[in-house]
């Protein structure tokens, strides 16, 4: 399987990232909503849970950092047939998964009142014990970390987390499947073999 994207399909690393990051984002709504749900406050299992949460999120944040710079020194297969208006219609979702994946993992980061205990291996120190904390938000906008939580809390859970990060997903695996059901093309093959069959 080429490493590289060809004309017909995403190479062997964009399919890595992508099926990756898939899972990975399975695995970080499992995480937070057990918590949630299955978990009573400040016992052992509620705070697994949400270090879970937290190192899978942070290792989503290292993947799509690759996944870009791997996007942007690469070419992308071909698009199948369509209208333009299709074209640009999956331009911008993919670029909003890109936007989404971003936003997710600097808002879950800087808003975090913990720090990350990365799989119970190492600590990564939480925003509010950083040096651009203090200079950026101490200083620079003069508020205490419980202030600029707040919004930034809510983006990430509220407004994305439980709406729109949804939305786009669910918007981007129907459109997978009208192209492979309705239209019969080969956009989901591009993502999964890589042969031009
Ligand atoms: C793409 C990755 C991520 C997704 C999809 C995601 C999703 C979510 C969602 C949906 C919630 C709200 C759960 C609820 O209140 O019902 C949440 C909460 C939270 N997230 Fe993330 N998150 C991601 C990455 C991160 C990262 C990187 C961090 C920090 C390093 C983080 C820290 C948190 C924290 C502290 C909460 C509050 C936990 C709670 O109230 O139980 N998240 N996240
Ligand atoms: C079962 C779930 C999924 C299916 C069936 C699926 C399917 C696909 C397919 C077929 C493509 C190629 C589209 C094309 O070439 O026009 C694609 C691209 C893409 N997918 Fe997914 N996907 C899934 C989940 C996800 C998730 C969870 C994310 C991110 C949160 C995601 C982000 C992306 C992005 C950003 C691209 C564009 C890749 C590029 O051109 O750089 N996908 N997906």
């Amino acid at each position: 399987m080429p490493i590289k994207n060809t004309t017909d399909n995403y190479g062997s690393i964009a399919k890595w990232f992508h099926w990756l990051t898939a899972v990975l984002f399975l695995a970080s709504y499992s995480a937070v909503y057990f918590r949630h749900w299955f978990t009573v406050k400040e016992t052992p299992e509620n705070w697994i849970a949400l270090q879970l949460h937290l190192s899978v999120g942070v290792s989503i944040a290292v993947i799509v950092v690759l996944r870009i710079i791997w996007r942007i020194i690469n070419r992308v297969p071909n698009p199948e047939p369509g209208t333009s208006a299709e074209h640009l219609a999956a331009h911008i979702g993919h670029y909003m998964l890109y936007a989404i994946m971003l936003i997710m993992v600097v808002t879950g980061y800087i808003g975090t009142g913990v720090s990350t205990d990365y799989f119970f291996i190492f600590e990564i120190v939480k925003f509010e014990h950083t040096k651009l904390f203090s200079t950026l938000v101490g200083e620079g906008l003069g508020i205490t970390f419980k202030e600029f939580e707040k919004p930034v809390d809510s983006i990430h859970k509220d407004l994305l987390g439980a709406w729109l990060v949804w939305l786009l997903i669910l918007g981007h695996v129907m459109a997978a499947l009208y192209h492979h059901y309705i239209k019969k093309d080969r956009t989901i093959y591009k993502m999964t073999r890589d042969k031009n069959n």
